[in-house]
Order: C-alpha cells, then sequence, then structure tokens
C-alpha cells in the first residue's frame, strides 16, 4: 500500500477533499490528467470565480433526491468556505444575488487549495493518465498507487476542451453504481424557426422571468442568432425537458403599463408604449409579433388583455441545447442512491467515493456548484 487514499481529479472537489484529508493526517496521492490543477476554476466566472453563494441552500440544487445534498451542504456552509478565503487574505465581493467574486484573480482559489494540499503533506501528480483501476483485498489501484481509499472526483463532460470527460460514469459502471442519464445544464438554448423573428435582435438582452419545467428565474436573457441565453436562460435550461415550451415574461405588470398609455397617451402606438420599458429593438419586434396595428386610445379592453397575456407568456419550443460543449455543467451523474449523504461513500462498495459535478447534484448558477464542489469535497475527505 503506497498511500491511504487515492483522489481522482484536481479540480474544485478533488483539492478540497485532498486537502482535508491530507490535513487529517492520511498520506494522499491526488491525480489529474491535466498539467494543471483546477482548471475550471482558473476560467470561471470569467476569471473572478465566483466561488460561493451566501445563500446556499438545498433548493438551489436539481437531483433526483432533493435531499441528498442537504447534510453536506450543512456541515461545510458557504461560510466556512469564506472563512477559508478569508484566512488566506483573498479580497472579495458581493456582485448580485448572494454571488461571491474574487476582487483579483480566480488563481488566487487555486493557489489557496494547492497551499491547503501542500499542508496537509498531499502528493500531486499532473499529467497522468488513469486507465484501469484494480480492485480486490481492499485495495484500489490506480497508476502504479494503491490505497484502501478511492474518490472519484473527476467531474462532468461538460466543455471537452477543458480536460473535462465522462469518465466518473465508466468507473460507476466498473463498480455497479447506478448512473442517472447526464445532460448539459446551464446551457444556452436552440431555436428552430422560432428564432428566426429573432434573429435581428441577436445580440440584445433583457429582463424577464423564464419559465421552464415548474422553475422561474428573473433575470436577464440574450438573444442569440442561434437561439435564446444569458441568465436567466441558463437557470431555466437546468429544468428543461426536450419537447418542452420555455416561457418568458417580458413585461411583468404589461396590463396596467397598456391601460396607462391609452389613458394618458392616447395617439401613441404598441411599439412607442414598449421600448419605454424594453429594448428599441425587442419592442419592435414584439410589437409586431402581436399584431396590434390601433393607437392605443382605440384599443379595447380584450385586446390589451390579450397583448399583456403575450408579453407575460412569450412561448417558444427549443429544439435543443448548445451541448456539453456549452455547457457550464452536467446535470444527472452517479446516482445519489448509491452514496451515502453523510460521507460521499458508496453503499455497495466500502472505500470509494464519489464527489462534486460527478454525483447527481446539479446547482444553480451563481457560486451554488462550486459550494457543492467543496461541501461535499469536504464531508469525503473527512470520512476517508
Ligand atoms: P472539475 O471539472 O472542477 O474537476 C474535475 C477534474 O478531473 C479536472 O481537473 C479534470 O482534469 C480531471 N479529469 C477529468 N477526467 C479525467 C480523466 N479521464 N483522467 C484524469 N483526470 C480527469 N461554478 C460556480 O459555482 N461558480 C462559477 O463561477 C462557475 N463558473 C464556471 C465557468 C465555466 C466556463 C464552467 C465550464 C463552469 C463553471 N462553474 C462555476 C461550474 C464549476 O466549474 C464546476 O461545477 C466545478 O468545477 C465542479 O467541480 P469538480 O471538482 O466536481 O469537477
Amino acid at each position: 500500500m503506497t498511500h491511504d487514499l487515492i483522489v481522482l481529479g484536481a479540480g474544485a472537489a478533488g483539492l478540497m477533499a485532498a486537502a482535508t484529508a491530507g490535513q487529517a493526517g492520511a498520506r494522499v496521492l491526488l491525480l489529474d490528467h491535466a498539467d494543471k490543477a483546477g482548471k475550471k476554476i482558473l476560467i470561471s466566472g470569467g476569471g473572478r470565480c465566483n466561488f460561493t453563494n451566501t445563500g446556499t441552500e438545498a433548493e438551489n440544487f436539481l437531483s433526483e433526491n432533493p435531499h441528498f445534498s442537504k447534510s453536506a451542504l450543512v456541515r461545510y456552509t458557504q461560510w466556512d468556505f469564506l472563512a477559508l478565503v478569508e484566512r488566506h487574505g483573498i479580497a472579495w465581493h458581493e456582485k448580485t444575488l448572494g454571488q461571491l467574486f474574487c476582487d483579483g484573480s480566480a488563481r488566487q482559489i487555486v493557489a489557496m487549495l494547492l497551499e491547503e494540499c501542500a499542508a496537509g503533506g498531499v502528493e500531486l501528480r499532473l499529467s497522468t493518465k488513469i486507465d484501469d483501476i484494480g480492485h480486490g483485498d481492499g485495495l484500489f489501484r490506480v497508476a502504479g498507487a494503491t490505497a484502501p481509499q478511492l474518490i472519484v472526483a473527476t467531474g462532468g463532460p461538460s466543455i471537452p476542451k477543458m480536460g473535462a470527460t465522462g469518465i466518473a460514469y465508466r468507473i460507476a459502471e466498473r463498480f455497479g453504481l447506478p448512473v442517472v442519464t447526464p445532460r448539459p445544464a446551464l446551457v444556452p438554448l436552440t431555436l428552430g424557426e422560432d428564432a428566426q423573428a429573432f434573429r435581428d435582435i441577436s445580440g440584445v438582452s433583457s429582463s424577464v422571468t423564464a419559465s421552464a419545467g415548474g422553475a422561474a428565474f428573473s433575470e436577464a436573457a440574450l438573444f442569440t442568432h442561434r437561439g435564446l441565453s444569458g441568465p436567466a436562460i441558463l437557470q431555466a435550461s437546468s429544468y428543461w425537458t426536450p419537447g418542452a415550451p420555455v416561457m418568458l415574461n417580458l413585461l411583468s405588470n404589461a396590463e396596467e403599463v397598456l391601460r396607462e398609455a391609452r389613458r394618458n397617451s392616447p395617439r401613441i402606438r404598441l411599439r412607442s408604449v414598449l421600448s419605454e420599458h424594453l429594448p428599441n429593438r425587442l419592442a419592435e419586434v414584439l410589437a409586431a409579433r402581436v399584431g396590434l396595428q390601433t393607437e392605443m386610445g382605440n384599443t379595447s379592453d380584450k385586446e390589451i388583455a390579450r397583448v399583456a397575456g403575450e408579453l407575460q407568456a412569450l412561448t417558444f419550443h427549443p429544439t435543443g441545447t448548445e451541448g456539453f460543449a456549452k455547457a457550464e455543467v452536467t446535470a444527472g451523474g452517479i446516482s445519489t442512491d448509491a452514496l451515502s449523504s453523510r460521507t460521499m461513500e458508496a453503499k455497495s462498495v466500502p472505500g470509494l467515493y464519489a464527489i462534486g459535478e460527478a454525483v447527481d447534484v446539479t446547482g444553480w448558477l451563481g457560486g451554488y456548484n462550486f459550494q457543492w464542489a467543496w461541501a461535499s469535497g469536504w464531508a469525503a475527505g473527512q470520512a476517508a
């Protein structure tokens, strides 16, 4: 036996797990095929890493078992991670909606985690290919090393050009752990014919409430030449299923706005009313789409109600998503049914753990995915 613990994947979750276990006294080997640790951390949050969210709760995560994330999130909270950031003297700020970012660079978060690993005596081996995993006599054998415990922290297949792979699912299969079908999440949606009408306003962004699959998010939506993007759409995409509609509420007080225009400016036309509340080019497309030709003074209550209804439930039928190449995260993954929610250890394979994005727990946009990586990494690192 060369080590007490082997951690596969030096990303957010693997670095946290390795540091935690190392500092608790375990001899830890951390392996990654990349030439650098924490590559996704480095590009996250536009290079400033949205490292947690002050409002983190289990409700901010999707999983077949919505209760699974609770234990880890409560035992290693957003405040614990923030305290670590502050101990390392990293300056931070809240951008919006509880999202905490580095003032400087995401490189500081990776440097902090590497220092924590060094403090735990973790041996880090980069550019190491992981082929077969041997298992017998209570030991795991990987890349020439052996240990009685193995943590799988290899993430999901989103953004393959960053070195992301689906190896976690192959390992799960090897050990008989079920996998919830992985799918791209926090991802732009593509529109077929629907996109035609909006192609001219590619690049226009507007505040909306976007709904899909029973969830609704009030943030910006962006019209693109292929479909829809922006934070509200990325959030809704995680709840979208093929064939289902996505609805945009573009003007939450539409009826009031239209009635007021009819009362105060009877000569005005719909396009001008809308352009007071929405970007000009969007107002133009919408006015043409809802087909209200008359001056506001000549519109009936019924017409106002119809137009308001359309503006509040502009419905799209996406043809798909931009796929794993553009997805910020992967939803689905190793089934939580197979794991202990306290330790992340596989119920059927003593000594085997899975954490982070490899597991069927997916956060909203806004620092939640890293908080899950820290919390699940800490839980497994403590236990291993
Ligand atoms: P992660 O992907 O970080 O690490 C997996 C590691 O395993 C990698 O180092 C990889 O090289 C290694 N690996 C994979 N396959 C392997 C193989 N076959 N052999 C050996 N090693 C292998 N989240 C958030 O909360 N705030 C944010 O600001 C952002 N921003 C963001 C921007 C962009 C562009 C992306 C793509 C994603 C984000 N995220 C985010 C999501 C966040 O990056 C993600 O959820 C976490 O990095 C997941 O952490 P893990 O450690 O589970 O996987």
